[in-house]
C-alpha cells in the first residue's frame, strides 16, 4: 500500500505505453497517485487521467517557470472553478525556481503569492516547488501566513534548519528518487529527522528516477523504490513506511475517511 503523491503521468514521455505504466504501479502496490498538472497544456491531461481513473487525484496550479504565461486573473479563476472538482486535492505546483531562467523573479513571487492566497480562499492544500530559491520561498509562504493551509515540500533538497522551517508553518516534507542516491548525504540526513507524521514520498515521474534506474524514464511503481531507501534510513520496515507516509498522505490531501 504506497502513495505516490507527486507524478507527471499525462507526459508525452508516457504516450507510447501509459496504461501499462499505470497497471505496473497497481502491480507495484501504488494504492494512490496524485498527478500534478502546473500551466496552460498539463492542466487539463491532469484532469483527464484524474476523470479516467479511481485511484488517481489531481493538483492545479501554476509552475514558477511558466509565470511568464500566465494571465494572472483568468487562469486564477481557472484554477479556482477546478478546485471545486470532486478529484482535485490541491493547488500546486506552485512556488520559485531560480534555477531555470524563464521567467523574472519578481513574476514569479507574484504568481506564488495569488495561489497562496486562493489556497487560503478555497482552504485547499499546496504543493511547493522550490529550485535555489530556499530563503525566498521560505519567507513568502511566512509573509502570506501559508501556514494556514499547509501542504507539501515537494522533492525536498534543502537543509535541516529550511525543513524545520517548513515543519513550523504545518508543511509535510516529500522525498524522491535523490534519497536513493549513494552520494545524497544531505536529504538523507533530513529525512532521518523529519518526525514520521510530517513524512511523505513521491516520484515526480518521469523526471528524477531512483537508484538503479537512474538516467533511465521514472514512473509511479519506483515509489517503492523511495520507499525502501526511507525505511532503510529510517530504521523500521517497508511496510511501516508505506503504512504511516499512506496515512499522511491520505491526511494531508483531506482523502483520510
Ligand atoms: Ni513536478
Amino acid at each position: 500500500m504506497l502513495f505516490d503523491t507527486h507524478a507527471h503521468m499525462d507526459s508525452p514521455k508516457f504516450d507510447d505505453d501509459r496504461e501499462e505504466m499505470i497497471e505496473r504501479a497497481r502491480a507495484a502496490g501504488v494504492e494512490t497517485i496524485v498527478n500534478i498538472g502546473f500551466n496552460r497544456e498539463t492542466i487539463p491531461t491532469t484532469m483527464a487521467l484524474a476523470e479516467k481513473y479511481p485511484f488517481i487525484y489531481a493538483a492545479v496550479g501554476w509552475h514558477p517557470t511558466d509565470a511568464i504565461d500566465m494571465k494572472l486573473e483568468e487562469d486564477l479563476s481557472w484554477i479556482e472553478r477546478l478546485c471545486a472538482h470532486p478529484k482535485v486535492v490541491a493547488i500546486g505546483e506552485i512556488g520559485l525556481d531560480y534555477y531555470w531562467d524563464t521567467s523574472p523573479k519578481d513574476l514569479q513571487q507574484i504568481v506564488f503569492r495569488e495561489q497562496i492566497r486562493l489556497a487560503k480562499r478555497l482552504k485547499k492544500p499546496i504543493i511547493i516547488h522550490n529550485r535555489d530559491a530556499h530563503a525566498d520561498v521560505v519567507r513568502l509562504l511566512q509573509e502570506e501566513g501559508a501556514s494556514e493551509v499547509g501542504g507539501i515540500m515537494h522533492c525536498f533538497s534543502g537543509s535541516w534548519e529550511t525543513a524545520k522551517q517548513c515543519l513550523d508553518m504545518n508543511f509535510y516534507i516529500s522525498f524522491g528518487g535523490p534519497v536513493t542516491f549513494k552520494n545524497a548525504r544531505v536529504p538523507k540526513e533530513v529525512l532521518e529527522q523529519v518526525p514520521n507524521d510530517r513524512l511523505l514520498i513521491e516520484t515526480d515521474s518521469p523526471y528524477l528516477t531512483p537508484h538503479p534506474y537512474r538516467g533511465k524514464r521514472n514512473e509511479p511503481a519506483f515509489v517503492r523504490l523511495v520507499a525502501e531507501a526511507a525505511a532503510e534510513i529510517k530504521g523500521i520496515s517497508l511496510e511501516e513506511i508505506a503504512k504511516l507516509t499512506t496515512r499522511n498522505s491520505l491526511e494531508c490531501f483531506g482523502l483520510a475517511r
